[in-house]
């Protein structure tokens, strides 16, 4: 398979290529083609900035558009509004006005940030999605989620706002610390298992080298991800049905990771977490069988992700995160569950003494 692959999310006057490969942060006119005013902000981090900025200035240069840029702090716990208004601050002092364009240039926690600010400042600009993790790559670029943390829950303030394009650029992955290619993986793994058994078991096959960071495997991973999210998201942009089941394991995960404050747990860690125990409530339910479940474990633990939930979290404390879960409905816990592999469902119809056992023996 070609290792360059352009991919279209359709959704009306909202739709949107992305385009997958090796090196495309060095191609100027894949960027510059959606910009269509003269001017851009870049929002990246202190992390990102010495490693991939010079390339978006370089394409901005070479195109005469005029750009500023905001090195945000590096972290999960600067997800927040304070850094919306930061962005908002020089968008205003630098006078952009509504033709300007946002170009995020960093993992899920900058593309969350940057499509917020973007979907408010002026009542919405334009703004363009460089993914630079595998995680935002498979995932947050994809689909038009935004929004930042509240300190009393994950992702509480947002929008659904669509890019103008994503460029997910493989050859970023090289500089990706071994831990975060992992997180990624974890929602790689989850498209196997909530809508393709397929897919699940090609990369049981090819787990080592995605692990090794095979160049044309992972764009082979990155495209299947993005066609299945894309699939999804075409048919419920705003979630009110099947998109949900994007959301596998991330019920109990959001409960991880604001029980032990952000930043601790990474999202892909506590999203691979919350997928054993949505498992074993589905096996507890009947409906699946355990080789499902040991197959999950297995694929999960040669990612060196863990698989069991912090020891000192108390039922107590899941109850409480979870009850603040936007899928949780007049105070009713919704889950993702497993009908089989590759066939998820969204349901508050189990047995929530069957969830106690969850929590209490994963
Ligand atoms: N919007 C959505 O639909 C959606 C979906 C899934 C997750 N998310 C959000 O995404 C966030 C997690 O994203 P993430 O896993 O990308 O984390 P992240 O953005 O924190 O990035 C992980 C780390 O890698 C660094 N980094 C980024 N690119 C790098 C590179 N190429 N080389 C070296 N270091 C690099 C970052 O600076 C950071 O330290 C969470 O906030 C989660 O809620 C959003």
């Amino acid at each position: 398979m070609a290792s360059n692959h352009t991919l279209s999310v359709d959704l009306g006057d909202r739709s949107y290529p992305i385009y997958i490969g090796s090196g495309l942060i060095h191609q100027p006119e894949l960027l510059t083609s959606h910009i269509r005013g003269h001017s851009a902000l870049i929002v990246t981090n202190t992390t990102v900035a010495p490693l991939y900025l010079n390339a978006i200035e370089n394409s901005l240069n070479s195109a005469g558009i005029r750009y500023n840029s905001i090195k945000l702090d590096d972290g999960e716990q600067y997800k927040t509004i304070e850094s919306v208004m930061a962005i908002i601050e020089i968008l205003l002092t630098e006078r952009h006005d509504r033709q300007t364009t946002l170009i995020a240039l960093g993992g899920g926690v900058v593309g969350d940030i940057a499509g917020f600010t973007a979907s408010i400042y002026q009542r919405g600009v334009h703004f363009i999605q460089v993914p630079t993790t595998l995680l935002s790559q498979v995932d947050s670029s994809v689909g038009g989620k935004t929004g930042v943390n509240h300190p009393l829950g994950k992702n509480m303030i947002g929008a659904f706002y669509q890019p103008q394009c994503v460029i997910a650029d493989t050859s970023t992955l090289s500089t990706l610390p071994d831990r975060e290619l992992s997180a990624g993986l974890a929602e790689v793994i989850k498209y196997g298992l909530i809508y393709d058994a397929s897919f699940f078991s090609w990369l049981e096959q090819n787990i080592s080298g995605l692990m090794q960071k095979d160049n044309s495997l992972l764009a082979e991973a990155i495209l299947v991800s993005c066609q299945t999210k894309a699939e999804i998201v075409q048919q419920d942009e705003r979630e009110s049905g099947i998109r949900a089941i994007l959301n596998l394991g991330h019920t109990f995960g959001h409960a991880i990771e604001t029980t032990m404050g952000y930043g601790n747990w990474l999202h892909g860690e506590a999203v691979a977490t919350g997928m054993v125990m949505a498992c074993d409530l589905s096996l507890r339910q009947g409906w699946i069988d355990d080789s499902v479940r040991q197959r999950c474990i297995s694929l999960l633990k040669k990612c060196s992700l863990p698989v069991s939930p912090p020891p000192d979290m108390g039922i107590d404390q899941y109850m409480d995160a979870m009850a603040i879960d936007k899928k949780t409905v007049n105070g009713t816990i919704k889950f993702i569950l497993l009908e089989a592999l590759g066939k998820a469902i969204v349901t508050s119809d189990y047995d929530p003494e069957l969830l106690v056992q969850t929590l209490s023996e994963c």
